[in-house]
């Protein structure tokens, strides 16, 4: 049973939502749907305006223009508690004053539920966060790691339909950050039905957790797919960048393939036009070193181990070329002579973009990049 207003499983939906401070447009006119039990990274640079977002659909934030709907209502107008959300921040947020149990119970005493129900309800969301042996301490007597499972017990000691989380693993050191991944990725396969709006710029977390992900980029959605579309084929060289890392290398469309630096590549061209300039992605985990197809040939700039593979930066025509491989057993020193080589169908073709980040729409425009279909 649940005492929020809205249907058992509602999604969030932005209907070209603004947000402005002072006139300053931090959000711009955001489309954007999380379908019902979803889970949405919002992932983006700081100052993005992924927190703003969040803020809308909770309630901090009016919109100056637009609309948010929960399921099919329109929420845009209700003030927070009467939007059925639970939400977590970085900091916690605790009071410091109130025992583990009575932070839990908060939400629900504001909504004036009976004892008996407060109680059910605090001990399953204690129960559900690992909790339950320290309902009667103070925030103060728990580790920081604890302190956010306890802010999230409190979000879900209501029952919410759609839970907001912003940023709730960046204050935790790495380790426990991926216990708590974890746990989260559990809490979603227990609760189906919430829909969850995760913000975040660490794109880990959004590849670990997410159905989808949002990324943003200057007050705009940029892109939106599944981790495994965004990752594989990135439309463009932010997302391409900020969703893993990538090697971005100025390449001339030709008839067939691509050059680069006078060397020609083998990689799908279909939407480009010969001629027009372009950007070749390929990741550096699928970039080898020797002899194979699309050879690159440099000089080893750079060489990191970092204990199970090797971080290779090679200059080739006065750019850098990134290849992680598995740890060498020989590798080779700086200055040394490097053959690189990829796989065409593990490269994508991007519309050019080098100097024009936020300069309207990528991806259009008078570099001669047809529809990708
Ligand atoms: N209350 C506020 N008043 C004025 N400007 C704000 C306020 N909150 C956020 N901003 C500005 O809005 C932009 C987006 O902020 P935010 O949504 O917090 O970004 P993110 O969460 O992606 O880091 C930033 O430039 C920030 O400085
Ligand atoms: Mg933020």
């Amino acid at each position: 049973m649940s005492t929020s207003p809205g249907a058992a499983s509602a999604g969030i939906r932005f209907d070209s939502v603004t947000v402005a401070y002072d006139g300053n447009v931090v959000l711009d006119a955001l489309d954007l749907t999380v379908g019902p039990g979803e889970v949405m990274a919002l992932l983006g640079p700081s100052g993005s305006g992924k927190t703003t977002a969040l803020r809308a659909v909770a309630g901090f934030v009016r919109p100056v223009s637009g609309r948010v709907f929960l399921g099919d209502r329109d929420v845009t107008d209700l003030p927070p508690h009467r939007r059925g959300i639970g939400m977590v921040v970085q900091s916690y947020a605790l009071f410091p004053h109130l025992r583990v149990e009575d932070n839990v119970a908060f939400g629900l005493k504001a909504r004036k539920a009976g004892k008996a129900r407060i109680r059910e309800r605090v001990g399953e969301a204690l129960e559900m966060t690992g909790m339950a042996g320290y309902a009667r301490r103070h925030p103060r007597e728990l580790s920081g790691g604890q302190q956010q499972r306890v802010a999230i017990a409190r979000a879900l000691a209501v029952r919410p339909d759609v839970l907001l989380l912003d940023e709730p693993l960046s204050a935790l050191d790495a380790q426990l950050r991926s216990g708590m991944l974890a746990e989260l990725a559990r809490l979603h396969r227990e609760l189906p039905d919430v829909s969850m709006l995760y913000v975040t710029h660490d794109q880990v977390e959004a590849l670990t957790l997410a159905d989808r992900i949002a990324v943003m980029d200057q007050a705009r959605l940029q892109a939106c797919g599944t981790p495994k579309e965004l990752y594989r084929a990135p439309a463009d060289e932010f997302t391409a960048s900020f969703v893993g890392g990538a090697n971005l290398l100025p390449v001339t469309v030709g008839t067939e393939g691509a050059d680069f630096a006078g060397t020609r590549v083998d990689v799908d061209t279909a939407g480009a036009v010969p001629g027009a300039r372009a950007t070749l992605c390929v990741r550096p985990h699928l970039v080898g070193i020797g002899d194979g197809p699309n050879r690159l040939t440099g000089t080893l700039s750079e060489i990191q181990w970092r204990g199970a593979t090797h971080r290779l930066h090679v200059d080739v025509a006065g750019h850098r070329i990134m290849a992680d491989l598995r740890e060498l057993r020989d590798p080779p020193v700086h200055g040394a002579t490097v053959t690189l080589h990829f796989a065409a169908g593990d490269a994508v073709l991007l519309p050019a973009g080098v100097g024009d980040r936020g300069q309207g729409d990528r991806g259009q425009g008078d570099h001669g990049w047809g529809d990708r279909g």
